[in-house]
């Protein structure tokens, strides 16, 4: 059998032939089908990309039927307990595992690079007291194209992979320097004696003692929650960092907006919204009533349901796990018991069941993050600084592509067909 998929214009009679690889059609191919010679040509029509490859990748592949998620071929669950963020960084930039000296050499560039210009500083301090953390972190990520013009280079590899080492490595201490600022504390320097996440916990609390120590399980789990963060394909930001990337605007620019999509409660603001609906629901017995509203359509389960997950998401499996751990520290969590018994409700209930509305990734990441301590305006920020590695990932794989152009999509126009101007003492 061809792989191929024939389509009869049943206006005009015609028969098309249109090759098919990896179960898809080139909507270029669709072009050819016209009524009249001088038509545009068919195209499709798909709001929010619902059905619609926008690039070929080789970082990340999820079946949201099954509950899976791999970098480069690795199930997230491995990487979770044996990797570390900054070898699962290298592996998504990469798409190897790094050796030794690879890895050594790659912790070093990254460490070097924590430091931030004092300008970006003084920048910082300019937001007022109770500014969001995250409107500063993508303003600041926006700013750092001022200071490294080089990154406009986008075309130069070497030059790529320099702004890859700042912006992965500049990311714990600007969140930082933003969460010190909402907090009306100084800022704490790098200390780059420290391990990445140990200096960014550095960053964030150390107050007078000469050196910080944060709690291994702390660490630990910190690290595991970049690592579940670190990307997830083709999603709202990722496809908000190729979009603008894709004018060959430097990273910094690109990036700004990636974050700033991320911000959104639909996407990596959901954890920050999940807390204000547990604070909503306030008990546990409150959760049945809670959940009749939602099925009645005034609002949303916060932290459930994905456009790609029709089954429990995978990352959020480990968090769940890793929150016992992180609680043993910390003490528990008392919105824990609400958000089971929302976890035990909605997936007995036919409405959920119905939609496949299961626990995504957001649903129990931002309990761990209260209980280490972090205010919920936070959390889109925890969440920008792992991101970042598939931000830099899908960008370089982008640039790298030769069939990727500025991005454009097309539109259906349905609006008024020429009319003449009307002057203003005639219009009704
Ligand atoms: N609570 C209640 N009903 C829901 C929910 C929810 N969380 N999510 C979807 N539905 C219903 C929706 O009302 C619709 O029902 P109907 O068919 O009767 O109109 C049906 O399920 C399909 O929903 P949809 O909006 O067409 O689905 P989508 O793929 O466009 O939306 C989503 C995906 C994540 C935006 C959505 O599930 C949602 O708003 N969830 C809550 C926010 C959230 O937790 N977001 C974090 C996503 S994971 C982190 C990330 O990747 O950024």
């Amino acid at each position: 059998m061809p792989d191929t998929l024939t389509i009869i214009d049943n206006r005009t009679g015609k028969k098309y032939e249109m090759p098919i690889t990896h179960d898809t059609i080139r909507a270029m191919d669709l072009r050819q089908i016209k009524v009249k010679d001088d038509d545009f040509g068919m195209m499709t029509y798909d709001p929010a990309f619902m059905n619609t490859a926008s690039c070929i990748s080789k970082i990340t592949y999820i079946d949201g039927d099954k509950g899976i998620l791999r970098y480069r071929g690795y199930p997230i669950e491995q990487l979770a307990e044996k990797s570390s963020f900054l070898e699962t960084a290298w592996l998504l930039l990469h798409g190897e595992l790094p050796t030794k000296a690879e890895y050594e050499q790659w912790t070093h560039d990254i460490t070097i690079h924590t430091m931030i210009h004092e300008n970006i500083k003084k920048l910082m301090d300019g937001f007022h007291y109770d500014a969001h953390p995250m409107g500063m972190l993508i303003s600041t990520i926006g700013a750092l194209s001022t200071f490294y013009r080089d990154g406009r280079d986008v075309r130069n590899p070497e030059s790529r992979q320099k702004q890859i080492f700042r912006l992965i490595s500049k990311m714990p201490t600007i969140a930082a320097f933003a969460y010190r600022h909402s907090q009306g504390k100084p800022y704490v320097y790098p200390d780059n004696s420290l391990s990445y996440i140990s200096n960014f916990m550095s960053m964030l609390w150390k107050m007078t003692e000469p050196k910080y120590e944060p709690h291994p399980t702390l660490v630990k789990a910190l690290d595991i929650l970049f690592i579940l963060h670190a990307d997830h394909e083709q999603n709202c930001s990722a496809n908000a960092m190729r979009s603008i990337g894709s004018s060959e605007i430097d990273p910094y620019s690109a990036m700004a907006g990636a974050a700033a999509a991320l911000y959104g409660p639909l996407h990596g603001g959901a954890n920050e919204a999940v807390l204000h609906m547990l604070d909503e629901i306030g008990t546990k017995e409150n959760v049945p009533d809670f959940i009749t509203k939602v099925k009645g359509g005034s609002g949303r389960l916060m932290g459930f349901g994905h456009r790609v997950y029709k089954n429990y998401d995978p990352r959020a499996k480990v968090i769940k796990r890793l929150a016992d751990e992180v609680f043993e520290v910390t003490g528990r969590n008392p919105k824990l018991d609400i958000a089971l018994e929302l976890e035990k409700i909605a997936l007995e209930d036919e409405y959920f069941i119905k939609r496949k509305l299961y626990p995504n990734v957001d649903f129990y990441s931002g309990l761990i993050y209260q209980a280490m301590g972090f205010p919920v305006e936070m959390f889109a920020v925890l969440f920008s600084i792992p991101r970042t590695v598939g931000w830099l990932a899908q960008w370089n794989e982008m640039l790298n592509d030769n069939e990727q152009k500025i991005a454009r999509p097309r539109q259906i126009y349905l609006g008024h067909d020429t009319r003449d101007y009307v002057v203003m003492s005639k219009r009704g």
